[in-house]
């Protein structure tokens, strides 16, 4: 418990140290993303398991207004199940469909078209009632860069399409590519970039590896993540680097770890760089499986 308290203290520090990132550009993406949202009945909008709330641009929801939308709590072979279910239960609560999914290894196909086509049963019947034997349905997938958009595409259209450009907007002519008799797909999604409102957000951002390590410091992540480590998830701690952390600081608590993995200099102290290296490679990697690094509770969602 103090660790937690502890935890929610550091964040609201950071909160009030917000980082500026990736100025203008937002307008035009969003004007792009709005032209190609006239043509489609249902977007897909892909999340991070991980961090659910930080890898959305929190601009999105009115752009994309009254369509319905199904959101993806995408790589969730790298979350914490229980957390997914959380978070999932609050999108439903707020009438919003969700899935957690593992575009990368799940067939993933079948499930996502009887998805839409579910969601999209009463305009189907509209039409038909109108005399329209023949409606398709068309759908399109938006998020941040390295969400997961070309995996999930490449997935659902069971080939492999061209990688997604990471720049705002919708960054190619548009294609439809048909996945079902009468469902078809926009074949690049729409990128919006990761909205830095707090300094929390790009902080959980750069521990997944969604955005460059050069915006936040290595030290304050592999901090961040100790905490985080110490406070929700202490096993794992103590089975990767065989530490618990109970009333060290953070310095003495990677000192500990560097000495445990056996990171030492020359001169006999502890090599500090390289054990914050080893900690954001076993994180990004999912060598620690399965840590969720934005609870529900945390939030004001
Ligand atoms: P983007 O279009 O939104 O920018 O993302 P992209 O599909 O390129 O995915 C970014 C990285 O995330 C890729 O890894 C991809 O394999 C991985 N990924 C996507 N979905 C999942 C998932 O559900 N689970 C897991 N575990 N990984 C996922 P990469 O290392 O950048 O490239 P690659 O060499 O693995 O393709």
């Amino acid at each position: 418990m103090i660790q937690c308290n502890r935890f929610k203290k550091e964040v609201m520090k950071m909160n009030n140290n917000p980082i500026q990132w990736y100025p203008g550009h937002m307008q035009k993406a969003k004007v792009q993303i709005q032209d190609s949202l006239k043509m489609v009945d249902l977007v897909i909008e892909l999340k991070d398991a991980r961090i659910p709330k930080s890898s959305t641009n929190p601009l999105l929801e009115g752009i994309i207004g009254q369509k319905p939308r199904l959101i993806i709590l995408n790589k969730k072979d790298m979350a914490d199940d229980a957390r997914s279910e959380e978070w999932l239960k609050y999108y439903e609560k707020a009438n919003t469909k969700s899935l957690a999914i593992d575009s990368a290894h799940q067939n993933i196909q079948g499930l996502i078209i009887k998805e839409i086509k579910e969601m999209l049963k009463a305009k189907l019947e509209k039409a038909k009632a109108r005399g329209i034997r023949k409606k398709v349905l068309r759908v399109m997938v938006v998020g941040i860069p390295n969400v997961g958009k070309s995996t999930f595409i490449n997935a659902i259209v069971k080939k492999r399409v061209a990688k997604s450009e990471n720049r705002p907007g919708v960054t190619k002519s548009l294609q439809w590519i048909k996945i079902h008799e009468d469902v078809e797909l926009l074949d690049t999604p729409g990128v919006l970039w990761p909205k830095f409102e707090s300094r929390d957000v790009a902080v959980k951002l750069a521990l997944i590896g969604s955005i460059n390590d050069k915006v936040v410091d290595k030290k304050e992540l592999v901090f961040y993540a100790l905490r985080h480590l110490s406070a929700h998830y202490p096993d794992k701690l103590k089975s990767r680097y065989d530490v618990s952390a109970n009333d060290l600081s953070d310095e003495e608590l990677v000192d500990l770890i560097a000495k445990n993995m056996n990171f030492i200099k020359k001169s006999g102290l502890s090599d500090e760089e390289k054990t914050y290296d080893f900690i954001l490679a076993d994180i990004r990697n999912n060598r620690l499986s399965n840590v969720t690094w934005e609870f529900l509770d945390e939030q004001d969602a």
